[in-house]
């Protein structure tokens, strides 16, 4: 709290907001089930903000506060030449951390390309290491692509990769373990997320969502005891749990079991310019209209300012008054 800029973006619970998610597509080449319906109309291409304007909304919420962005989608590198956006962000005085959340697909051609842009953190989507089990979760055939791709962040120096696997009871338990042991032999962090009410249909239960205590049991059996990692962030939605007799450590979104709002520090823009103070809004401030109506940086801070000062509590998916969002996943970019 010592150096918070002028016009911080602190919200009316006391938290600051130093993290953006930038999505850049709502277009992805997989259908996961949780994320998007198996036939969807995408934003037609004039409706996206350019690079140059998710650069110049990065650098006005950088005078704000922001230090971290994240670039998600949709999938991401669907976004023709998107190593120059990672060098553009990277440039930014003041922007410690540039991210990337990807399915993994195009890294084999683009992951040099981003490492030589300045990208180091960068999360890969994978569920299950059964193809048959892949393509009933994301509709589609790629998975040995995905495994090349991890393959291919790690050679390319690219670091820290997480995988991210969606947890979701009936289908998770028996992949918590194979995909543990993957990670650990490559090199690459496992986390699981547990599965949140964002998907197409909407399936949506609490019955349907593996929880981390579950997932840390199964663990437990295959590997060992457990333990809190002593350099847990307590910002960080992600809680890592160490082997005990082992090096290692597998990280757990706990959501849903354990909702993490109370610490929330991020922002999420959407790839058509719609400022988002949560991940489960259900109104968003439009940046868009403010960047192509000739406004000055100002109206932007004000928006910011606007948009973190209406920001509720929290998400109330453990509530009957739960209300799911329009957007789909795909659409928000997580
Ligand atoms: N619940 C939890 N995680 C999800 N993701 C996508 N949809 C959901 C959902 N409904 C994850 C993806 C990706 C990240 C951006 O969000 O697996 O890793
Ligand atoms: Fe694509 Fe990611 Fe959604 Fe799967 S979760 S459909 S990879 S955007």
């Amino acid at each position: 709290m010592s150096h918070a800029p002028r016009g911080a973006l602190v919200d009316s619970f006391g938290r600051r907001h130093n993290n953006l998610r930038l999505s850049v597509t709502d277009r992805c080449n997989l259908r996961c089930v949780y994320c998007m319906p198996a036939e969807v109309t995408f934003l037609p291409r004039a409706e996206l903000l350019s690079f140059e304007e998710i650069e110049r909304v990065t650098r006005v919420a950088v005078t704000l506060g922001i230090d971290k962005v994240r670039i998600t989608g949709g999938e991401p590198l669907l976004r023709k030449d998107l190593s120059r956006l990672v060098m553009m962000l990277s440039a930014i005085p003041g922007l410690v951390d540039v991210g990337l959340t990807t399915n993994g697909i195009s890294l084999p051609q683009h992951a040099q390309a981003l490492k030589d842009a300045g990208l180091k953190r960068i999360n890969i989507s994978l569920d299950t290491l059964n193809p048959a089990k892949f393509q009933q979760i994301t509709r589609r055939d790629d998975f040995d692509r995905v495994i090349e791709g991890i393959l291919a962040a790690r050679a390319a120096g690219l670091g820290p990769v997480k995988v991210n696997a969606v947890a979701i009871r009936g289908f998770t338990e028996e992949e918590v373990v194979p995909l543990t042991a993957f990670a650990l032999e490559h090199g690459v962090e496992m986390r699981f997320i547990e599965y949140m009410p964002l998907d197409a249909g909407r399936t949506w239960e609490r019955e349907k969502v593996l929880f981390a205590a579950e997932m840390i049991a199964i663990l437990e059996a295959a590997f060992g005891p457990m333990k809190p990692s002593p350099d847990n962030d307590p910002r960080a939605p992600a809680v890592d749990y160490d082997f005990v007799e082992r090096p290692g450590s597998v990280g757990f979104i706990a959501s849903v079991s354990r909702p993490f709002c109370m610490s929330c520090n991020r922002l999420r823009l959407t790839a058509e310019g719609k400022l988002r103070n949560c991940l489960f809004s259900l109104e968003e401030t439009d940046l868009r209209s403010i960047l192509r109506g000739g406004g000055a940086d100002l109206a932007i801070e004000r928006a910011f300012q606007e948009s973190v000062a209406s920001k509720w509590e929290g998400h109330e998916i453990n509530t009957s008054r739960f209300i799911q969002p329009e957007r789909m996943m795909h659409s928000i970019g997580g």
